[in-house]
Formats: C-alpha cells, structure tokens, sequence
C-alpha cells in the first residue's frame, strides 16, 4: 500500500505538472525569448522560467513550508549537487527537485520529448515522482515501493528467458545524452565510437527525464548519462527503479546525477562491464 504522505505528494506533484504542460505545451506560444547558459547550445526559454514560476506556486498553494529547488529559479545559493542547499525552509522535510523544461533544446525546435520533470524527496530518499510528455500525451509517476505508472497503465520490466550476456549485448537498444562542453562532447563521442559495434543501437532523444521513463516502459534497453543535475534525474531514477530497472553509476554504487545507468536488470551487467571498460563514467 502507498505511504498516505507519498500518495499526496505524487498529487501535488501531478497538479503542478499539469498546470505547467498546460502552460509550455497546450498553450505554446508562436514565438518566445531564448537565452543561451553554459554554451551557446546550451538554452533557457521564458517558457523554462514561467514553468518553473508555475510549478513553484503550485507546490507553494499546497505545502507551503517545502523546499523547492529548480533549475532555472534557484535561490543564488542553492547549488544541485550541494547537500545543504537551502530553499524556502531549511528545516524543512520535503525537498523537491523541479526541471520546468527537461530537453529544452526539444522544445526550442518543438521536437518531441520534451517533458515536466517533478520529484519530492524525504532524508535523501525520492518518495514521489512524475515526468509529463506532452507530445505523446503519456504522464509517468511513481511512489517509493508503490510502483510505476504510465498514465494509468502498472509498468513491470519482465525478466528475458534463456538469453546469454553476449546476445543480450549485442541486441540492446541503449538510450544516452551528451554534455554541453565541446571537449566533453568529444570525448563522449570516442566513447561511442566503441559501443555501437557492441549492441543493437543507440538513441538520443534529447531529454534525460524521459530515457529513464523510456528504461521502465521497455522502449529502450538501458541508458546511460555523465553531467547531469538532480533536477534531471530524481524523479525518472524513482520511476526507472520503481518499474524494475537497475540503476547505479556507470563504475558501480547508488546513482548520482554526474553517472547514471540504468538498465533492464537482465542487461545491466554485461552493460556496465563493457561501458567502464571504456571509461564512460570518467569522460
Ligand atoms: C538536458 C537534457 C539532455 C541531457 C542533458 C540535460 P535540459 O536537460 O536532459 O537530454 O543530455 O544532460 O542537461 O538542459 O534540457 O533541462
């Protein structure tokens, strides 16, 4: 049965990602300004800030005393890897990672997968999550031990039967993203250069939140990720994990958001054997 706290978060937490797809996506405005961030390719929309703004007063109408922690609103200390980040109470139990746009880049081009990436987190621990996809119409949710959802649809990766670690290699469908530096990108790219002779395929999809919703519903293999931020993946990690995916660091240990991998149980190991051997995690 779900924690009667964690059902309610994961409402809140629904609401606040209805309001926003309803701003950024049924309400798409035909022009909005883009600034550039880290890099010239790397992009904040009016749009990303407004749906930030709307998450916040959400989140606020309903538990006002929670910390709330996004990407593109964050008070100047807060930091996303930084474990006393501070919001609108200190003490407060709840913390909630928050990416307004995850896949901005989708969004800029109006590409598919860009999606409202939410999480609530207890002690350390994400307890309620949803990741909204607009442009396929699909809202993914999970609670701590209470299971994952698309829409209203149970997800459960199914065990593979009688197949070896070599076949379930080399017939993977394996998701991953690239950072936003040029000589990161570069070295990514090496890394790549190596994997794809190895398994089926890859895929870019271009929204980190999403690929892990995509790990638990099945329609990738695994995927794999460095430099990513909290926000990017706290609530995909509790709905990969909640669905029956493994998910760790590329070189082994709990998943942090600068190495994650996550995989069908089945493939996670020749997987992440193959990939440390090229040195994914290290680039
Ligand atoms: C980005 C996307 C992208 C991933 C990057 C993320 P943003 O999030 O998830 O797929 O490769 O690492 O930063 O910047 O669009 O919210």
């Amino acid at each position: 049965m779900t924690d009667p706290l964690y059902a309610e978060l994961l409402q809140v937490a629904k609401d606040a990602a209805a309001a926003a797809v309803d701003l950024i996506h049924t309400n798409r405005p035909a022009s909005f300004r883009v600034d550039d961030k880290s890099s010239a390719t790397d992009h904040v929309t009016e749009m990303d800030t407004a749906s930030e703004r709307l998450i916040r007063s959400v989140i606020a109408g309903a538990r006002p005393s929670d910390r709330v922690i996004g990407e593109e609103d964050q008070p100047a200390q807060d930091h996303p890897c930084s474990a006393d980040a501070s919001g609108s109470d200190e003490s407060a139990a709840v913390t909630w990672w928050v990416d307004p746009i995850d896949g901005t880049t989708n969004y800029v081009y109006d590409h598919p997968g860009y999606n409202v990436s939410i999480a609530a987190e207890i002690d350390g621990r994400t307890v309620a999550a949803v990741v909204a996809d607009p442009t396929h119409g699909r809202v993914y949710s999970a609670t701590l031990g209470g299971g994952a959802y698309c829409d209203d649809r149970r997800l459960h990766l199914a065990p593979s039967t009688g197949v070896s670690d070599n076949s379930i290699l080399a017939t993977a469908l394996v998701a991953t993203g690239f950072a936003y530096s040029a000589e990161r990108r570069r070295l990514q790219g090496r890394v790549l250069a190596e994997l794809l002779p190895r398994i089926r395929d890859i895929r870019r999809m271009g929204a980190a939140a999403l690929d892990l919703c995509s790990v638990a519903a099945g329609r990738v293999d695994a995927y794999y990720e460095v430099g990513l931020a909290m926000w990017d993946l706290a609530a995909g990690e509790l709905i990969a994990t909640e669905a029956g995916a493994r998910v760790a660091t590329i070189d082994g240990g709990p998943a942090r958001p600068t190495s994650v991998l996550a995989a069908h149980p089945d493939l996670f190991d020749p997987l992440q054997a193959v990939l440390s051997e090229l040195g994914a995690g290290r680039v």
